[in-house]
This record gives structure tokens, sequence and C-alpha cells, in this order.
């Protein structure tokens, strides 16, 4: 293992990433510019191509920065999992989603660890990055390979450092985001280490993998019973009559003590509604009953159905009803600058207004089409004079590129779940 770290210093280790999505494209990218060679794996053949032929298909990475790499050499993608054997480290960035039943489902995690338990020789790191519950390294990833015969910390090493992208964000990208490791023995723990310190800014050590893992567990459980409960809050608000977007910009105000967060049309993306599910599963599975997790769940998934509610009322006071209700959605991807719809709120309120007979259009700069097998539509661009044509517009997403006054000054009805017109008054404008 000494001489993996000796050439992860000299970077001339051979740099694997297993999933080529929002996560493992950046990251790939991040040890190509650091001068190591990478090989990206995807089952996805269509990305394969992409990468190979310079294009990018991630919303934070341009085609210049792959064609950079790939033209240099250092960057180069394929299908075939033989290439392992070759590779010194690997990284496995493939997706963690949840069943209908909310348990987890590591079957990308477990097809993965199958292809490298086929190739795996002495002297490889292997890191886990996918969001997890805590134990999943340990008691899944670990018995895999060392059926090999060969033993972690000592043939070769295996760690968990999660990921903490945030796509869209113009100011962290994976190099500027501190990176947490924790491995199964500290020799693992310094050999991964080691390979991150070569092209992330601040690496963080931590005793284990399944710290490690629950250190990703309690940041996005933060964020998913803080949302829950500022948008309870703002139901609360709503019943009390309280402008809830006015309460959060004066408390913000405090300078310590505080943290703003704001209420929505429900949880979307990859990440907030999925994971805090994971950890309860695993602490159910240990007897121990997570309530905030719960909590925080029912109430960020009831937010759709409020929004219909708040629709459904606009409407009525303009003696409409939904059924045959022309309703025009602005943005459909999770958040404001991506082009994600993975969990996303929006499709959820389309659904429900869809069922209620409701005659839906939407537009979203970022996502031009979208292709569920309940719904195929096609996005719209803004023309002139559009949502003046329209019976109501709901902003479900807050894009930039969203001309907002021309929106509260052209379309009859204006359902804002983002407070994306503030400053914008007038009856016809109602707010979450
Ligand atoms: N997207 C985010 O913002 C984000 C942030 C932090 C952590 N994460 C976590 O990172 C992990 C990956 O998320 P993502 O958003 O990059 O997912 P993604 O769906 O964008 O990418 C995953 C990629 O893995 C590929 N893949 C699936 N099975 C494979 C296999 N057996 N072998 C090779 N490739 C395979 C898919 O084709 C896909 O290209 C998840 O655990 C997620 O929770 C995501």
């Amino acid at each position: 293992m000494r001489e993996l770290s000796e050439r992860i210093r000299r970077r001339e280790a051979r740099c694997g990433v297993i999933g080529l999505g929002y996560v493992g494209l950046p990251l790939a990218l991040e040890f190509a510019r650091a001068g190591f060679h990478v090989t990206g794996i995807d089952v996805d053949g269509a990305k394969i191509d992409a990468i190979n032929g310079g294009r990018s298909y991630v919303v934070d990475l341009e085609d210049r920065e792959i064609t950079e790499q790939v033209d240099a050499g250092r960057l180069t993608a394929t299908s075939d999992f033989a290439v392992i054997r070759s590779l010194d480290t690997i990284n496995i960035c493939v997706p963690t989603p949840l069943r209908k039943t909310k348990d987890p489902d590591l079957t990308f995690i477990v097809a993965a660890v199958e292809e490298i338990r086929k190739y795996l020789r002495p002297g490889q790191l292997v890191i886990l990055e996918s969001t997890t519950y805590p134990g999943t390294t340990e008691e899944v990833v670990l018995p895999a390979l060392e059926a090999t015969g060969l033993k972690a910390g000592q043939d070769f090493c295996l760690a968990f450092s999660p990921e903490r992208i945030d796509p869209g964000n113009p100011h962290f990208s994976t190099r500027n985001i501190p990176k947490v490791v924790g491995g199964m023995t500290s020799r693992c723990t310094q050999v991964a280490t080691a390979l991150y310190e070569q092209c992330i800014e601040r690496v963080i050590p931590v005793s284990s993998t399944r710290v490690a893992e629950m250190v990703k567990l309690l940041e996005n459980t933060f964020r998913s019973v803080n949302i829950g409960l500022v948008n309870e809050v703002a139901l609360m608000c709503n019943a009390l009559r309280i402008d809830v977007w006015e309460v959060i910009e004066a408390a913000k105000t405090k300078p310590f003590g505080f943290m703003p967060f704001y209420p929505g049309p429900g949880l979307g993306g990859h990440c907030i509604p999925i994971d805090p599910f994971y950890l309860s599963w695993k602490a159910k599975m240990n007897g121990f009953e997570p309530r905030f997790i719960e909590l925080a769940g029912h109430i960020n998934e009831s937010m759709p159905r409020f929004v219909v509610e708040k629709i459904t009322e606009a409407l009525n006071c303009q003696c409409k009803s939904v059924r045959g209700a022309r309703i025009h959605v602005l943005g459909v991807a999770y958040k404001a600058g991506v082009n994600d719809v993975r969990e996303s709120p929006a499709l959820n309120v389309i659904k429900i207004l869809c069922d209620k007979g409701a005659l839906l259009s939407y537009s979203d700069p970022y996502v031009p089409a979208i292709r569920e097998d309940w719904l195929w539509l096609d996005a719209l661009p803004l023309t002139n004079g559009y949502l003046g044509s329209v019976d109501c517009v709901v902003v479900l997403t807050d894009h930039r590129e969203f001309d907002y006054a021309h929106i509260a000054a052209t379309a009859p009805l204006v359902v804002d779940t983002r407070n994306a017109l503030r400053g914008q008054e007038g009856a016809h404008i109602v707010r979450l």
C-alpha cells in the first residue's frame, strides 16, 4: 500500500470512477485536472459517447472542460469493467434510490461492487461515495471484496467518502467543498485522504466508514427537517393569515442562532427527499424509531397537495374550476438553475392537477421535455401574450431566466410557491 501512496503523490496512479452522473463526472474531471489518468466507467452508453466526444450533460460543466481533459489524454470513458484491473483507485458514484416501500435500494452499489470484485488485485484503493446508510461499506462492500481472499487494510484499501456536491451552485464545486473520509482501517483512511488531497482543497479524515456515512445523513436530515419545519410554519401562517416570507426575512436578521430555510412545493432531487429514509430504515432495523425524519417526510410530501389547494382556491375566487382550467407551470426542475427533475415536486403538482382535469402546459429553460409514463409534454417557449391567454400561472421553480415583472404584468392569476414575485403586488398574485 506504501507503493500506492507514492504513486498517488506523484500523480501516477491510474484513477477510475464508476457512475458518471452529477457526482461522478465532476469528480473524474477533478482527478484529471490534477494530472491523473482517469477512466470513467458507466453502463449508460450515451454518457460514454458524450464524454469521449467532449460533450457535457451535467449542468455545471461546459463541453470545453471535458474536451480539454479528453484531448490531453487524461480522461477517457468506457462501459468495459475489465479496465478495473489496470486501475489503482476506484471511486463508486452510482445511484442510491429508495424502493416504493421507502427501503434502501442498494442494487446499483451491489452491481458495481460485483464488477470490482471480479478484477480486484492487491494494491488497489476502493472508495464508496454514494450516499447510503451507516454500515453499508462494512456490511455490504467489505464482505463482497474480501470474498476474493484479499484483505482490506492489508492487500487493498477500502473507504467511504460522502459526496456533497450542490448542482447549480456557482460558489462551491467538487474542488472547494471539504471532503470527509473514513477508511476501514487507519491505513485505508490515510491512502484515501492522500488521493483527495491531490485535487480537493480540504480533506477531513474521520475514524471510520460508519462515521463518514453518518456525516452525510446528518447533513441531509438537517436540511429535510428544517425544510419540513419551515413548510409547517408556512401552513400555519396560511391558517393565521400571516405572510411567511416576510416573517423569514425579518427572522434572518438575527445574527446568531437562526438559519433561514424557505417553504416551497415540496422536496426534490436525488438527495434530500431520499437520504434521510436510508438513515430511518437503518435506525428501525436497530430498534430505534426516528421521529423527526418521518414527520418532516410527511409534511414535505404534503406540500404538492397544499399547492393544488391554493390553486383551486385562487381559481375559485375567479369563478373558475380546476377542471378545464388552462394552467401554465413555470419551472419543473427540482430547484432553480438545474435540469434535474428527479423527485421534483413539480411533477407531483402537475399529476394532481392533471387528475383533476386541468389542461397543463409548462416552460422551463433547463428541461425541454417531460417524459414520464403518465405524461409526455414539451416545454413551451414564453412568447409574448401566451401567459395572458391561460387561466393560471404557477411558479414551481424560481429559475432566474424567468421575467417575473412580465409574468406579474401579463398573467391573469399567478400562484407563486417560491416568492419569486417578491415586490410585485396585486389581487391576482397568490403566494404560498
Ligand atoms: N446529485 C447530487 O446532487 C448528489 C449530491 C451528493 C450526493 N449524491 C449521491 O451520489 C450518488 C450518485 O448520484 P448522482 O446524482 O451522480 O446520480 P446519477 O444518476 O446522476 O449518476 C449515476 C450514474 O451511475 C450510472 N450507473 C448506474 N449503475 C451503474 C453500474 N452498475 N456501473 C456503472 N455505472 C452505473 C448511471 O448510468 C449514471 O450515469 C447517489 O448516491 C447520490 O445520493 C448526489
